[in-house]
């Protein structure tokens, strides 16, 4: 996709109107990620209703407004479309046991916005996000700079809240990833964890202690990790984390600077792996995903993401990908 004609609205599209979407049209508004923002769901009464309700405190917030309903022709033109559309998971149901009734959706809703928004940058929030973005890929035969996943950017802003809280610093100060699947199979990259420019494991308190042996890393990985079980579980779904995740992704691919996430997109190469999408740290910018980054791992970290592709590449051939 070109990067946004100067004339014409930036336009986020959001595909599915349930908690997710409508809780990312909704930070996307409130941030003003995008002058256009639509919704769309396949359910015309719950579109119209999210719709009225985000427009009624447009007063309130810097976008212009959200347009939205049943009609896919809402999509037209979008700069980026992120679709959250599809069964969610359920208390104790992993995400990529979502695989096959997501995909089958996916396959017949490509078609449709590509006829909408033939230019727009295409992000998965749907589950198993890394499995579809790779069905994306091939059944819409975009680039694969223009259809890419949040993967585990929410994992990882999970991870740096957690570490920020232990070390009593703002999240902005902590820089440490999560890759691989968002899902089971993802880990935190220790190796090259820092807070400001202190490898994460020489960060001490006031009187000089290290604060982050080997155990409260490995607890604080697993917090990241089993997340999204415990906010289901108590409320049903998870959505204003990743709704935010969506709107600030949405800026971030409005803009022609370059910006850095954890985003997984289909791999050609990076560290071997080929024909399978799993968050790696990527350059974005208004083109979609200009590079996906180099960064050195450890051997165990190694191990970890070829069993987090293992695992992805398993469920891709069983959905014949
Ligand atoms: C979560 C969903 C977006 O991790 O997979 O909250």
């Amino acid at each position: 996709m070109a990067t946004p004609q100067t004339n014409s609205p930036t336009k986020l599209s959001v595909i599915g109107a349930g908690a997710v979407g409508s809780s990312l049209a909704y930070a996307a508004l409130i941030r003003g990620s995008a002058q256009q923002i639509a919704l769309y769901d396949i359910n015309e009464t719950k579109a119209d209703a999210e719709v009225r309700d985000l427009n009624h405190g447009t007063q309130f917030t810097p976008s212009t407004g959200v347009e939205g309903g049943g009609n896919i022709e809402v999509v037209k033109d979008s700069d980026v479309v992120i679709i959250t559309a599809g069964a969610a998971q359920k208390p104790g149901q992993t995400r990529l046991e979502l695989a096959g009734v997501n995909t089958n959706i996916l396959k017949s809703l490509m078609p449709k916005l590509l006829e909408q928004a033939p230019d727009a940058l295409y992000v998965l929030v749907t589950n198993p996000c890394d499995v579809l973005t790779v069905v994306a890929q091939k059944v819409s035969g975009l680039p694969t700079s223009r259809v890419f996943s949040t993967g585990t950017m929410l994992d990882t802003s999970r991870l740096r809240f957690a570490i920020a809280e232990v070390a009593r610093v703002s999240p902005r100060h902590v820089h440490a990833n999560i890759l691989g699947e968002h899902g089971d199979t993802e880990f935190p990259v220790w190796s090259s964890a820092k807070i400001t420019s202190i490898p994460i494991r020489e960060w001490v308190d006031s009187t000089g202690h290290r604060m982050f042996d080997d155990t409260l890393l490995q607890q604080l990985g697993d917090e990241a990790m089993h997340a999204a079980y415990k906010v289901i579980a108590g409320k049903g779904a998870t959505n204003y984390a990743i709704g935010l995740t969506g709107a600030r992704l949405t800026e971030a691919l409005m803009s022609p600077t370059r910006t850095v996430f954890p985003l997984s997109s289909v791999l050609d190469g990076w560290h071997g792996l080929h024909d399978v999408a799993l968050s790696v740290p990527t350059l974005v910018s208004s083109k979609g995903v200009e590079r996906v980054l180099d960064v050195p791992l450890d051997d165990s970290e190694l191990a970890k993401l070829e069993s987090s592709a293992g695992k992805l590449r398993e469920t891709l051939s069983s959905l014949g990908f």
